[in-house]
């Protein structure tokens, strides 16, 4: 199964888990963050790209100018259409990450990637298309799976408790891809390890600067580990 079919698999089990609020992990430590970031969004214009089920896009929408979606799945895109066809300010298209924007330049004056990228082998077209499409002094935020969390996984494989969501996993530099029990451990998703230096570098490469890192805890087994990294970059 590709990535695509992946996804499209896991549709409802998604729409279903998120709802019109989104989980716990996105309650408590995503968004309260990523609202942080984007300030005040009266008369912007943001894309969310890999926007899913849509409700994030459609709770931005509602203090922005305007909100467009994006997703490779053609499935989610019909959900996202289906559900929220009566908000003047969103819209809803399909495209790929890796994929040139069909965008003119300096277009929009956010982009939130909300945890997508870390399913994304190759990285560095969406920073170039991001940078492109962005305004001047535009703000990119991406949030993704904090790489060290993958780290407290194995270094309790190590401690002999092993965990069943990431059991190949044995080198952080390792950016083989990986194949994980994902959403409430109810779909196989591929997954592709990068460091923190990978997400960093891939933008800043591209002209970008990074304006502010948030590294998000989450205690686990009286342990506080770092379980999301958002990154916010200019233009
Ligand atoms: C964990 S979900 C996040 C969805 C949404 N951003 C949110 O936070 O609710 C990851 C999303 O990335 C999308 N995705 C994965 N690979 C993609 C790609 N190559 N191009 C576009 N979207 C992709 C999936 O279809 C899915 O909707």
């Amino acid at each position: 199964m590709n990535t695509k079919q992946q996804w499209n698999t896991a549709v409802n089990i998604y729409n279903d888990g998120m709802g019109e609020e989104g989980d716990k992990l996105n309650n408590s430590l995503i968004h309260p963050t990523i609202k942080e970031l984007l300030g005040d969004t009266t008369n912007k214009i943001i894309l969310d790209s890999g926007c899913g089920s849509g409700y994030f896009s459609a709770e931005i929408a509602k203090k922005a100018l305007s909100v467009i979606g994006t997703d490779f799945s053609d499935m989610f895109i019909a959900l996202c259409k289906r559900k929220y066809t009566n908000i003047s300010n969103l819209s809803f298209q399909e495209l790929d990450v890796v994929e040139k924007m069909p965008f003119q330049n300096n277009v929009f004056d956010v982009i939130i990637s909300k945890m997508v990228l870390q399913y994304i082998n190759n990285i560095s077209l969406f920073a170039q298309e991001s940078y492109r499409v962005l305004k001047a002094k535009g703000h990119l935020i991406v949030a993704v799976d904090h790489p060290f969390n993958t780290q407290f996984y194995f270094a309790q494989k190590l401690a002999g408790s092993n965990n069943p969501k990431y059991q190949s996993l044995s080198n952080y530099f390792d950016r083989s891809a990986q194949t994980k029990l994902s959403l409430w451990e109810k779909v196989k998703l591929t997954w592709y390890p990068k460091t923190v230096g990978d997400y960093i570098s891939a933008f800043i490469s591209k002209g970008f600067y990074l304006d502010t890192i948030k590294e998000v805890g989450e205690e686990k087994q009286n342990t506080l580990i770092p379980r999301i990294l958002i990154l916010d970059f200019l233009k």
